[in-house]
């Protein structure tokens, strides 16, 4: 599908194309609010929401920005009401089937992260199916965490290196942050310049909590269904503006 024309199809030029983020995290929140402003049931807005990824997605292919991992569904959504999480997890697999033609045509590159196994089978067989497709395309590469918590993926991390260390093959002294990294669920990825998170919560929600150690972090009270081409562009203005020290001092 072509994109609407927004007047934002190129970079902006305000924006320094030399400086955009490489890897950007989003926390995708208030779908719920948004649809119940205008009086819909919560699920409404996430079925909005999912055109909001579309183009945040087109947008950081137009803006070359390479890629993009949105958060779909936490660890702790499972205690939401059940007929919410219901809707979620369909809306999901609905939206793998119906897209995996554009995302072929787009040459997105689409992978998972999270507890996977724990999500329906037949979400599971989807999953598996849109990440071997989509193996070798050569455009954005899209990271989908679902059924994801930071915490959880440490522990899962530990685990597999004491194991390592039990079976005698690995010794204490080569754990180091480089093998850690490699049992994270996002080894293959650089860790996020920039989070962005809607709808004004001031918080990760236990997000990639390892691998945000430096990243910057963009809140704004916009509603995710709302988070158009300038919204992000603001986002991308304020990142530019952001003097990242990591812990060093300017002279
Ligand atoms: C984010 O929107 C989507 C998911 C967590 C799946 P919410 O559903 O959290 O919306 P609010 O925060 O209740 O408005
Ligand atoms: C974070 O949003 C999870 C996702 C966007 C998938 P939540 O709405 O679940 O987070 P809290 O409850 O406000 O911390
Ligand atoms: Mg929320």
């Amino acid at each position: 599908m072509i994109a609407k024309p927004t007047g934002l199809q190129k970079l902006p030029s305000d924006l320094d194309e030399n400086r955009l983020p490489q890897q950007i995290a989003v926390i995708m929140d208030g779908n719920g609010r948004w649809a119940q402003q205008r009086g819909f049931p919560r699920v409404m807005g996430h079925r909005k929401g999912v055109d909001t990824l579309k183009e945040l997605l087109r947008c950081c292919r137009d803006w070359g920005i390479p890629g993009l991992t949105a958060y779909a569904f936490s660890t702790e959504n499972w205690g939401r009401p059940s007929e919410e999480v219901d809707f979620l997890l369909t809306l999901f697999e609905r939206v793998l089937r119906q897209q995996l033609s554009e995302m072929m045509a787009e040459e997105v590159r689409i992978r998972f992260v999270g507890n996977l196994e724990a999500l329906p089978e037949s979400l599971q067989a989807e999953i598996a199916s849109a990440m071997e497709q989509t193996a070798n395309n050569q455009g954005i590469e899209f990271t989908v965490a679902s059924n994801y918590g930071g915490r959880q993926e440490i522990i899962a991390a530990c685990r597999a290196i004491a194991q390592q260390v039990q079976e005698g093959r690995l010794s204490p002294d080569q754990v180091d942050e480089a093998l850690f990294k490699q049992h994270l669920y996002t080894a293959h990825l650089p860790d996020p310049d920039l989070l962005i998170r809607t709808s004004g919560e001031m918080r990760i929600s236990n997000f990639l909590l390892w691998q945000l150690a430096y990243a910057e972090i963009y809140v704004t009270d916009t509603l995710w269904p709302d988070f158009d081409r300038h919204a992000f562009h603001q986002a991308l203005l304020a990142f530019q503006q952001r003097d990242r020290r990591f812990g060093k001092i300017r002279k």
